[in-house]
């Protein structure tokens, strides 16, 4: 199974989400491998807590591979390079956790018919390897999304289908920036269009992802006054009309992540361990946990 995780804005939680639903689905005992497309700014390694590659490899990176300037791209086993003590502590029964990072330095390139070939190579050998395989892109209109677009298009015959998570915090721009992405000119739609995709399944495979949610009657609202918990309240319901209208709403939405304190101040996994000392909130790590879990329901996934 092949998941892309995708944004329009910067910023969303697209990263730090993947990584944890990564680390959750490993811990499920699937074997999980994450790609680094973030082409701009490649920095899966940090909230995996691999210092030497928290913004990037020097060693030959997925950059070099597409590029052709190596025939393997790095890889990181991050149960023994992680410096999080959880991680190092590989609990018996877990999947494999393999990490291929971005190039330190890397930036955006153009895509090329070669730069095609390999990359549809390079899945096709991935997603047989392991259960699960997980990429992340740069935000917005990227040349790494039309890239996956192409590579998973019905017309390039390599049998490599994906799963699309859009990612957007839970704000009137971040809904608008979400829909835009999908359904506008030169989005994800428009774009798979162009290259063989056909509509109405690619948009079946996309679901969204709203990230650190406040929910307005939970213990999270708890320290507000009756005038901003009502506020409150009235926001998310015009977030919600909103969020329907735009068509995001329903079952498109595949999970809401709360607000999360630890993330909220530092990009990492959260582990059992921080809910288990209070740090981090248990209902995050549900969330995560239940977003790993949906990822192969094809209950949440034959719907609309
Ligand atoms: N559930 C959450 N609660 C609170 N903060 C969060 C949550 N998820 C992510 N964050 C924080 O939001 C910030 C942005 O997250 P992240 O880097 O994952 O976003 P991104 O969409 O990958 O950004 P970029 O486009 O820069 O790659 C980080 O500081 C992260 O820790
Ligand atoms: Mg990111």
């Amino acid at each position: 199974m092949l998941i892309i995780s995708t944004s329009d804005k910067g910023g969303t939680g697209r990263t730090v989400t993947t990584c944890n639903v990564a680390f959750r689905r490993a811990l499920s005992g699937d074997h999980v491998c994450y790609l680094d497309f973030d082409f701009g700014s490649p920095t899966a390694g940090s909230i995996f807590a691999i210092e030497r590659i928290s913004h990037g490899t020097l060693k030959g990176g997925l950059h070099s591979y597409l590029k052709g300037d190596v025939e393997q791209a790095e890889r990181i086993n991050v149960w023994s390079e992680s410096a999080a003590r959880a991680l190092g502590l590989r609990p018996s029964g877990v999947g494999r956790l393999v990490l291929l990072p971005g190039d330190l330095g890397g930036g955006e390139f153009s895509i090329t018919d070669e730069v095609v070939d390999r990359c549809s190579r390079l899945l096709q050998s991935l997603t047989s390897e392991f259960d699960t395989v997980f990429m992340d892109l740069s935000a917005g209109r990227s040349h790494a999304a039309e890239l996956l677009l192409r590579v998973t298009s019905p017309t390039e015959k390599n049998g490599i289908s994906a799963r699309w998570l859009v990612f957007h915090r839970w704000t009137r721009q971040h809904v608008a920036a979400a829909a835009g992405l999908t359904f506008d000119e030169r989005g994800l739609l428009d774009t798979g269009e162009r290259v063989g995709h056909d509509r109405t399944e690619l948009l079946e495979s996309i679901r969204f992802v709203r990230t650190a949610v406040i929910d307005p009657g939970s213990n999270a609202t708890s320290g507000l006054s009756a005038e901003q918990e009502n506020w409150l309240h009235k926001v998310n319901d015009e977030l919600n009309d909103r969020a329907v209208y735009l068509e995001l709403g329903g079952q498109s939405v595949l999970a809401r992540i709360p607000l999360d304190p630890v993330l909220q101040w530092r990009e990492q996994i959260l582990t059992d361990e921080d809910v288990y000392r209070r740090i981090a909130n248990e209902s995050t790590v549900e969330a995560f946990t239940e977003l790993a879990a949906s990822l192969d329901d094809e209950a949440t996934w034959s719907r609309v």
